[in-house]
C-alpha cells in the first residue's frame, strides 16, 4: 500500500495546465475530499498505486480514480459521500479479496473509487453459535478464527485468499454447503453502508428488502462492512476422497452420467462432491476425477459412495481416501499449506471462465455429455491454454442449498443440481491470455448447449462472473425470475447507481 505524496496545491497547479480540466478537477476534488476526511488514500500519482490497482485476474487492467483503505464503517461512509459529491462521475466499488473473475473489485472499468476493505479484519466468535466478522477478512482467516474459538465452522469456498465480502455477496459455495448452505444462507444480519453514506443494519426484521437483495447481489446495493453468521460445530471426521480415471470420451460419458444420476437421487447432504476434469495432454484421453469430502465416519462413507462407484463400472487408475481433522482438511483443500493469509503471499492468474448451472428438472442428455467429452478430447489437447472443468454438486436430496426457497434470497439458482465451471488460463498465469482462450471456453459451453433442446433452460453461478455475458444473459442466468424485484429494491437503496459495474443491477 502506498501513501499520497503530492499536495493539493500541486494538483491545483497542474489543473491549470492540463487540457482535460473537468476530469482533472473532478479527480483532485475527490482526492482532497478523501484526505480531508482522514482516510488513507492512494491516488494515481502515489507510488504504489500501480501495485494496489492490480487485479487478481491479470486479463484486466483498470485505473481507479483512487483507492482508499478505510479502518471503519465510518471511514467507508465518508469515502462514499466523497464519491457521491462527484455527481455520478465516480462509481464506487468495494474490494474485499479482489478475486472477482471480471475485476469488478476495481469497478470493472476505469475511474472508480475502490474501497479496499483489507484494514477491516475484526472477527468475534459469539457465545450463541454466531460469529461477527468485518469484510476485510479472507476465507482462510475466517475459518481459522472460528475454529480457534470453540471449534466452530462455516461452509465456504476452498481458496483461503478469496475475500469474505465478495464471496458472501454472490453466493459462497464450498464442499460443506450441501450440509450447511451457501455463505449467504448462513448470514443472519449485515451492516451496510448505503449510497447516501448512511450505515444501516439489514436482517429479516430490519430493512428486510435490503437483506433479501444483498444475499445474492450485494455489490449493487451498498458496501457490507460486517456480517453476522450462524456457525456450526466443526465435524471431527472429514474424509477427503478422490477416484481418478483416464478414459476415452465414451467411458467418460458413462462416468459423468453416473455422477449426474447419483447426484440427483442418492447423495446425502454430508457429501460434498465434484467431478473434476483436467488436461490429459493426449487426444481423446479424458482425465476425470470424482472427488470431494464426506463429513462422517469411514463406514458411513463406504456405504454412501458404493452406489456411485458401482454405477461408474470401471476401476479407477488411482484412488485416495484419507480422514482429516477440520482445519487440516481445509488446508488440504486450499492447496497452499496454510489458512493464515498473513503467512503467505496472494497469487494471481490470467484467465477466462464460464459457468453453466444444470437445473435438476432439466438434466443433460447422454448426447450432450458425449458432445462435451468429444470436444475436450479434441480441442483440449491442442489449446494453448491451461484448463480445467469442475462440476460441483450444489443441490440434490437434502441439500441445504436446495432447501431454501427460490425467492427467499436474491440468489436464484436453488434448483441448480450442479454447476460446471469451465476455466482456462495462460500456462504461466501471466498475461497475455492465449489468443484461442475465449473461443476454447465458449465452445466448451456450446458443445453442451448445442446438443440440448433449443428451449433448454440453465443458469450460471454469479460468483464465477463471466464479463462476456450479454445483459439479457446475465440477468436471466444469475438472477432468474427475481431480477425485476432487484431492480425495484435498487431504485430505493442505490437510486443514482453510485455502486455500479458492468453487470450491476439496473445497468
Ligand atoms: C482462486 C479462486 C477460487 C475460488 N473458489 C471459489 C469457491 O470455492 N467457491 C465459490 O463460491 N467461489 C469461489 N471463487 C469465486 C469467488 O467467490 C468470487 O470471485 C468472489 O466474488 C470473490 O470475492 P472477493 O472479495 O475476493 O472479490 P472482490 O473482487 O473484492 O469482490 C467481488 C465483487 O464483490 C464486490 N464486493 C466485495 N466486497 C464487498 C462488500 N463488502 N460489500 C459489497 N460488495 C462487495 C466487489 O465490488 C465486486 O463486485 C473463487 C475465486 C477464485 C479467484
Ligand atoms: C497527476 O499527475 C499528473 C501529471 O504529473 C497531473 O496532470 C494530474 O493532475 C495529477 N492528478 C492528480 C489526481 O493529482
Ligand atoms: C455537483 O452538483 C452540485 C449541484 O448542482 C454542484 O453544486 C457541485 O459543484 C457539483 N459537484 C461537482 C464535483 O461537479
Ligand atoms: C496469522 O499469522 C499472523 C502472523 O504470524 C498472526 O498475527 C495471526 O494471529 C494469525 N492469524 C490467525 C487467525 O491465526
Ligand atoms: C421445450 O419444447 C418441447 C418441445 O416443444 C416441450 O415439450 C418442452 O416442454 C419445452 N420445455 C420448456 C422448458 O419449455
Ligand atoms: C421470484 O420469482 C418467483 C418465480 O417466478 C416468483 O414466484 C416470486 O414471486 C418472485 N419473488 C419475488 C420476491 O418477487
Amino acid at each position: 500500500m502506498g501513501f499520497l505524496h503530492s499536495s493539493i496545491r500541486a494538483q491545483v497547479l497542474s489543473f491549470l495546465v492540463v487540457a482535460n480540466a473537468a476530469s482533472t478537477w473532478g479527480a483532485s476534488s475527490l482526492i482532497s475530499c478523501l484526505q480531508s476526511a482522514g482516510i488513507n488514500t492512494v491516488s494515481p500519482n502515489t507510488s504504489g498505486f500501480t501495485q494496489d490497482a492490480l487485479a487478481f485476474n491479470r486479463r484486466f487492467e483498470y485505473t481507479p480514480a483512487a483507492i482508499v483503505f478505510p479502518q471503519s464503517a465510518q471511514d467507508v461512509a465518508a469515502a462514499v459521500k466523497c464519491a457521491a459529491a462527484s455527481n455520478g462521475t465516480v462509481p464506487v466499488a468495494a474490494r474485499s479479496g479482489g478475486h472477482s473473475y471480471g475485476a469488478f473489485g476495481l469497478g470493472g472499468q476505469d475511474g472508480a473509487l475502490v474501497v479496499d476493505l483489507s484494514q477491516m479484519k475484526n472477527i468475534v466468535v459469539n457465545s450463541d453459535e454466531t460469529a461477527t466478522f468485518q469484510t476485510g477478512n479472507r476465507l482462510g482467516d475466517v475459518a481459522l478464527a472460528l475454529f480457534n474459538n470453540g471449534g466452530r465452522a462455516l461452509a465456504h469456498g476452498t481458496c483461503p485468499y478469496v475475500g469474505s465480502g465478495g464471496h458472501a455477496g454472490c453466493g459462497g459455495f464450498g464442499l460443506a454447503s450441501r450440509m450447511w448452505g451457501l455463505v449467504l444462507d448462513q448470514v443472519e444480519s449485515a451492516e451496510v453502508v448505503l449510497a447516501d453514506g448512511s450505515i444501516v443494519q439489514a436482517s429479516a426484521s430490519t430493512n428486510s428488502d435490503l437483506f433479501w437483495a444483498i444475499r445474492g447481489a450485494s455489490p449493487s446495493f451498498g458496501i457490507v462492512t460486517e456480517y453476522k453468521v450462524k456457525t456450526h460445530a466443526a465435524p471431527a471426521s472429514n474424509i477427503i476422497f478422490s477416484y481418478s480415471y483416464s478414459v476415452n470420451p465414451a467411458t467418460a460419458t458413462k462416468i459423468f452420467t453416473a455422477f449426474q444420476t447419483f447426484s440427483q437421487s442418492s447423495a446425502p447432504p454430508e457429501l460434498g462432491l465434484q467431478a473434476s476434469i483436467g488436461q490429459s495432454g493426449q487426444k481423446n484421453v479424458i482425465s476425470i476425477t470424482l472427488t470431494g469430502v464426506y463429513y462422517g465416519s469411514t463406514s458411513a462413507f463406504n456405504k454412501v459412495i458404493a452406489p456411485l462407484l458401482s454405477a461408474v463400472g470401471v476401476s479407477p487408475q488411482s484412488k485416495s481416501v484419507k480422514t482429516y481433522a477440520w482445519v487440516p482438511s481445509l488446508v488440504e483443500l486450499g492447496g497452499i499449506n496454510t489458512l493464515n493469509t498473513s503467512l503467505s503471499g496472494d497469487s494471481h492468474d490470467t484467465f477466462f471462465a464460464k459457468s453453466l448451472m444444470v437445473h435438476e428438472d432439466a438434466l443433460l442428455t447422454t448426447t450432450a455429455i458425449r458432445g462435451f467429452f468429444d470436444y475436450i478430447g479434441n480441442q483440449g489437447a491442442s489449446t494453448d491454454t491451461s484448463w480445467f472443468v469442475l462440476a460441483d454438486l450444489f443441490g440434490g436430496k437434502g441439500s441445504k442449498v436446495r432447501a431454501v426457497s427460490n425467492d427467499d434470497t436474491a440468489y436464484s439458482q436453488r434448483k441448480g443440481l450442479y454447476n460446471f465451471q469451465m476455466y482456462a488460463s495462460s500456462s504461466n498465469s501471466q498475461p497475455p491470455f492465449p489468443a484461442d482462450g475465449l473461443d476454447f471456453v465458449n465452445n466448451m459451453l456450446t458443445s453442451i448447449t448445442s446438443k440440448m433442446p433449443s428451449n433448454w433452460s440453465f443458469g450460471a453461478y454469479a460468483c464465477y462472473t463471466d464479463p462476456t455475458l450479454t445483459p439479457a444473459q446475465w440477468k436471466s442466468q444469475y438472477y432468474g425470475d427475481n431480477y425485476s424485484r432487484l431492480v425495484s429494491i435498487h431504485s430505493k437503496y442505490n437510486p443514482s447507481s453510485l455502486f455500479r459495474y458492468p453487470q450491476s443491477i439496473g445497468s
